[in-house]
């Protein structure tokens, strides 16, 4: 199966303008990327960002549309589908906004914003409930046994229909997100074992410090990669896409 390499914007760029350049530079680049590739932006910026139509499509026909190797993806979501729940989005609002895949459980939105694994179980479900895949993210922090969190983690989720949804697991240890310290291959594998015993055969990726000189040596272990700082630089994600072509 072909390797997904996946950008996730974080709260980045600063405006619109920043957003669509960075993405038209993106675009222009891995156009002919066999890998598959997801660019999650923030919410704000998820309408504008214009995904070309798929190769020999009818214009109208596919207007609005995304080549087939290049897809939206967001960077959260709630568990309803509407109501009184101010600041929320829906799954069924980014699906009908053309987004693909929902990062789900980020280490981020767990220190920041208190999720919990609860929380995470329930918006897996509601992402898989509308059709998106979500990208559930797991990962031990600095000094914690990553065997027992990953099990901790994927415990509210083993009775999911997980591998027939097509769910996609990035491993990303807290402690090699954005400090440039990075996870040993040997120890990613070990990761991507546990998760599958967990969970079953499901796509599984590798998040934290990837860079354009150290991805080729993921890539080697795992199905994918999910990008954080180096997705905000084209030419750096570019060289990244080319890795898993
Ligand atoms: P960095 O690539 O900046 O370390 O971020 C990884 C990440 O959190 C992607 O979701």
């Amino acid at each position: 199966m072909n390797k997904i390499i996946i950008g996730n914007w974080k709260m980045n760029p600063a405006s619109q303008k920043e957003a669509l350049e960075l993405f038209d530079a993106i675009k222009a680049g891995v156009k002919d990327a066999k890998a598959e590739v997801v660019i999650c932006p923030p919410f704000i910026y998820v309408s504008s960002l214009k995904f070309p139509a798929p190769r020999g499509a009818r214009l109208a026909q596919f207007h609005g549309r995304q080549y087939s190797r290049l897809k939206l993806g967001a960077q959260n979501v709630f568990w309803e589908n509407k109501g009184a729940f101010t600041g929320e989005i829906s799954p069924a609002m980014l699906k009908s906004s053309n987004v693909k895949y929902v990062i789900v459980g980020h280490s981020e939105r767990r220190k920041y914003f208190g999720e919990t694994n609860e929380d995470v179980a329930k918006k897996l479900q509601a992402v898989l409930e509308v059709g998106m895949t979500p990208i559930l993210c797991v990962g031990e922090n600095e000094g914690e046994n990553r065997e027992e969190v990953l099990r901790e983690q994927l415990a509210g989720v083993s009775g999911f229909r997980l591998q027939a949804s097509g769910l996609i697991v990035a491993y990303e240890p807290v402690w090699a997100i954005g400090t440039g310290k990075n996870c040993r291959p040997e120890d990613v594998k070990k990761a991507m074992e546990t998760i599958k015993n967990l969970v079953g055969d499901v796509r599984v990726l590798y998040g934290g410090s990837v860079k354009a000189d150290n991805a080729q040596e993921y890539l080697e272990v795992v199905d994918g990669l999910l990008v954080g700082g180096a997705s905000l630089n084209a030419e750096e994600f570019i060289k990244i896409v080319e890795k898993g072509s």
